[in-house]
């Protein structure tokens, strides 16, 4: 069977191979609420996928077992969380079907942009899918949410709220304000460990929910959403850690930025944009600075379209 596709589109399958978009996210929101005995953090944060996307071939091979392939040669290996996805199924259910997986990296990496968790929830669905498996929604749920605590937000995408680890997840209705119909983001030359930011968070930085909740019930009345209003309570403890994000963020004010943001733990950045023609010269100075940019939109639920309001 070739291979030799020139356009691939999510969820097309050929018989013995099956490619997937494995979409990235950015947090519009995220509100620390503490400390858990467990070490993880407590967290209320809205998240929203965006067109930025790793492809990910899956091919069945002979063996039973799961190889990895990624156009990113160190995140090859059974530590990559695509493969522990496919693991994870193949031990659940005791299944000896192997796998291939080709893994072409798009999302940056270790940038708060959930590239990782992405691809592991691409890959259950997938398999789902492609091998006719009949785990029920919380089976699924509870596979993913062991992968990783952003993970389950990915098997559906989109708007959600999400709770708790981040595993609790509430989707939101697929409407976005047209002041943020362009979404620029920087990403910093520098990895962050998500675990290293958490582990430095002073407990100043925590908060009670209320800006995610405040920007959740903004999206379900379609009201007002005020981009001063965006929080990220790990923003503050990276940029004094981090130089670089600091004067990213500085770059990105000048070249004409408002309320720039940070994704998750970072270090990406963003800002939002309501027009094209306002979004793009930001854009081309900060890639002449040299920065690694991305102009790109909001997609729902598995990628489709949405609308704007
Ligand atoms: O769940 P995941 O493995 O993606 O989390 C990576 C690290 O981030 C965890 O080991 C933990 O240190 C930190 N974390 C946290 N609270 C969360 C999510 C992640 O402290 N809700």
């Amino acid at each position: 069977m070739s291979h030799a596709h020139t356009t691939i589109q999510p969820g097309y399958a050929t018989g013995s191979t099956h490619f997937v978009r494995s979409y990235a996210k950015i947090n519009l929101s995220l509100d620390i609420l503490g400390k858990r005995a467990d070490g993880y953090h407590e967290l209320v944060t809205v998240m929203q996928t965006i067109d930025l996307y790793d492809t990910i071939c899956l091919t069945a091979i002979e063996e039973d077992t799961v190889r990895v392939i990624c156009s990113r040669p160190e995140l090859n290996g059974d530590d990559n969380l695509a493969a522990r996805a496919a693991q994870a199924v193949r031990q659940r259910l005791s299944l000896s079907q192997g796998v291939m997986i080709e893994l072409q990296k798009h999302v940056p990496v270790a940038a708060g942009l959930g590239g990782g968790s992405s691809n592991a929830a691409a890959v259950l669905l997938a398999l789902q899918q492609w091998w006719q498996l009949s785990l029920s929604s919380s089976d699924l749920l509870n596979i993913a949410a062991s992968l990783g605590s952003d993970v389950p937000f990915f098997l559906t995408g989109g708007l959600a709220l999400c709770e708790g680890r981040g595993e609790r997840i509430t989707p939101l209705a697929p409407h976005w304000p047209a002041a943020m119909r362009w979404l620029l983001l920087l990403k910093p030359a520098i990895g962050v460990s998500t675990a290293a930011v958490f582990r430095s968070l002073p407990p100043d930085d925590y908060t009670d929910g209320s800006h995610s909740r405040a920007i959740c019930s903004a999206f379900i009345n379609q009201g007002e959403l005020h981009l001063e209003d965006l929080h990220n309570g790990l923003q503050r403890g990276v940029l004094e850690r981090y130089p670089e994000v600091a004067q990213a963020r500085e770059d990105m004010l000048q070249a004409g930025a408002s309320h720039v943001r940070l994704s998750g733990s970072g270090p990406t950045l963003f800002a939002a944009f309501s027009r094209l023609d306002q979004a793009a010269p930001v854009q081309q100075q900060l890639h002449r600075q040299g920065y690694e940019v991305h102009l790109t939109r909001v997609v729902g639920s598995g990628g489709e379209n949405i609308t704007f309001f």
